[in-house]
């Protein structure tokens, strides 16, 4: 089973951005721990960044076939997307969608969500276990016989 994990704009940063909000673990031990995870679960665990929306849009069309669901931290875009949320709806694979930090326990503007509406389900809060949780989560719902 393959998943693609995509993070989205500034996530490159983590490490050095805002640690009192995301804290002090950097993307490429995140995603290290996602594949070390991946590895005890039997799936083939993909990530990848970027900052630019249409590139996320790009990845998420092209997963069907190649990968069975997707785990995705769409970041800023979260909240202003609806190319992002269109392509999620679009792309008929199961997705989970993850945050670092509780956006409910912020700024107003980061309590929309365009993209959860069409997701599986979403996870947030827990830091890099959101990451995680969720890839349990979509490995668990992937591997149900009940779905
Ligand atoms: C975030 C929350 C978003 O509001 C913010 O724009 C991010 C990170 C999180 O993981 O907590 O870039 O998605």
């Amino acid at each position: 089973m393959q998943i693609l994990v995509l993070h989205g704009p500034n996530l490159s940063l983590l490490g050095r951005r805002e640690p009192g909000i995301y804290g002090s673990c950097t993307l490429p031990e995140i995603d290290r721990q996602l594949q070390a995870l991946g590895r005890e679960l039997g799936c083939d665990v993909t990530c990848r960044q970027s900052d630019v929306e249409g590139e996320l849009v790009g990845w998420i069309g092209q997963a069907p076939g190649i990968f069975a669901g997707i785990v995705i931290n769409p970041a800023a875009y979260t909240h202003t997307s609806v190319a992002l949320r269109d392509a999620v709806a679009a792309a008929g694979i199961p997705v989970v969608e993850v945050h670092l930090s509780n956006t409910h326990a912020r700024e107003a503007f980061r309590h929309q969500s365009y993209t959860a509406a069409v997701c599986l389900g979403q996870i947030q809060g827990f830091g890099p276990q959101s990451y995680l949780l969720g890839l349990r989560a979509l490995h668990g719902f992937l591997s149900s016989t009940e779905r």
